[in-house]
């Protein structure tokens, strides 16, 4: 079925990622670029100048009935208020991450898109990341066995724009957390139980730029999370301690990684030398004796390629009937749960009991 798009906030992503989307796909018939809702004249006249139907009045736009899909790309403080009108305008809706603010307005855009009965996407697209994707593929493929302990860093996401204002609810945690954890959440997929967090602003005045974020899971996995605007070299991007073997992912956007895992293990009883105040004797100790293979991976044929658009070919199978939402609306929730409780922690040192 062929879906219309409306554009909310024609900016980077809106006028860039989102409508190259649509328009890649105007020959697959299943999406076209119809019409653009931007506060500035300048991403109105780009709006025209491919096509498109440019409006400066918000009603008017959402009264459109050429288009049945909405994708909301502006600042993240407009996001609960456009989404909600438009669902209410009965179009679908694409919500650019972070979802909102506060878990409160993600609440109210859930309940308007069950009342109105149209959907509501958050567009958590780093799932689609290469580097993740060998995360998941070790994972899912259980080579890792259970993880007890997977870091996970991003360092260069420099504060532009909005993303440096408070008003806009800038901040790293908000611009680059947001995907980091939503990655995690929805690898492990089960409820988290505690997050203890240090949230700092280093550089800039109004909102955080630097931040180290440790949650628990009930299963008993540990996710380390640590995201920087103010120092740029980077850090390792995965490091996945499982309980099969370890798998290391250098840098975001790379396919290949290094997984360590054991070839042969066994444990075995001993006699150890213990010392007492009046001299050595034996003790039996268990050692682990263990033949480590250290390999580039994906090493079984798995083809790592990067698909952002993989998500929009959910999102309207899901609109068609024809998938389940990826981006599930508890994942939304533990994601921003665990970002306030991240705060919460930071501001009183104490961990947060989810
Ligand atoms: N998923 C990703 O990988 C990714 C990447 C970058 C940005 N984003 C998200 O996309 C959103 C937009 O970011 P951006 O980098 O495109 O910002 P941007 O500043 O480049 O674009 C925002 C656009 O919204 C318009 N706008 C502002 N207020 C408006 C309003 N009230 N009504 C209508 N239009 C309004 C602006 O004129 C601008 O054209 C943010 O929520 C950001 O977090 C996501």
């Amino acid at each position: 079925m062929k879906h219309g798009v409306g554009f909310i906030g024609y900016g980077h992503m809106g006028s860039g990622y989102h409508y190259q989307v649509a328009e890649d796909r105007r020959d697959a018939a299943d999406l076209v670029p119809v019409a653009v809702y931007d506060v500035r004249q300048s991403q109105r006249d780009l709006a025209v100048e491919r096509g498109l139907k440019a409006y400066d009045d918000l009603d008017k736009f959402l009264s459109d009935d050429e288009f049945d899909v909405v994708v909301v790309a502006t600042p993240n403080n407009f996001h609960r208020e456009m989404t909600c009108r438009a669902l209410e305008a009965g179009k679908h809706v694409i919500c650019e991450k972070p979802a909102a603010m506060t878990s409160g307005e993600i609440e109210e855009m859930i309940a308007t898109s069950e009342r109105t009965g149209k959907k509501l996407f958050i567009h958590q697209n780093r799932r689609f990341d290469v580097d993740f994707l060998a995360v998941k593929h070790a994972y899912d493929t259980g080579r890792l066995g259970k993880i007890h302990t997977i870091e996970s860093n991003f360092c260069g996401g420099t504060l532009m724009g909005c993303r440096a204002f408070e008003d806009h609810a800038g901040g790293i945690l908000f611009d680059w957390g947001v995907h980091l954890i939503d990655q995690i959440v929805y690898l492990i997929d089960e409820p988290v139980k505690s997050v203890w967090a240090d949230v700092y602003k280093e550089k800039n005045p109004e909102v955080d730029d630097r931040a180290t974020v440790i949650f628990t899971f009930e299963g008993g996995t540990k996710a380390k999370v640590t995201v920087s605007g103010t120092f740029l070299a980077p850090y390792q991007r995965f490091a996945v301690y499982g309980e099969k073997g370890v798998l290391w992912m250098d840098d975001i956007y790379e396919k290949k990684g290094t997984f360590r895992e054991a070839k042969s293990a066994q444990w075995k009883k001993e006699d150890a030398i213990a010392y007492g105040k009046d001299g050595a004797f034996v003790r039996q100790q268990e050692i682990l004796e263990e033949d480590l293979d250290r390999v580039e991976y994906p090493d079984d044929g798995y083809e790592v390629n990067q698909d952002w658009a993989a998500l929009y070919t959910n999102m309207i199978d899901t609109i068609d009937g024809k998938a389940e939402m990826l981006v599930r609306y508890d994942q939304v929730r533990t994601v921003f749960r665990i970002i306030e409780a991240a705060f919460e922690s930071s501001k009183t040192g104490k961990v947060v009991e989810l």
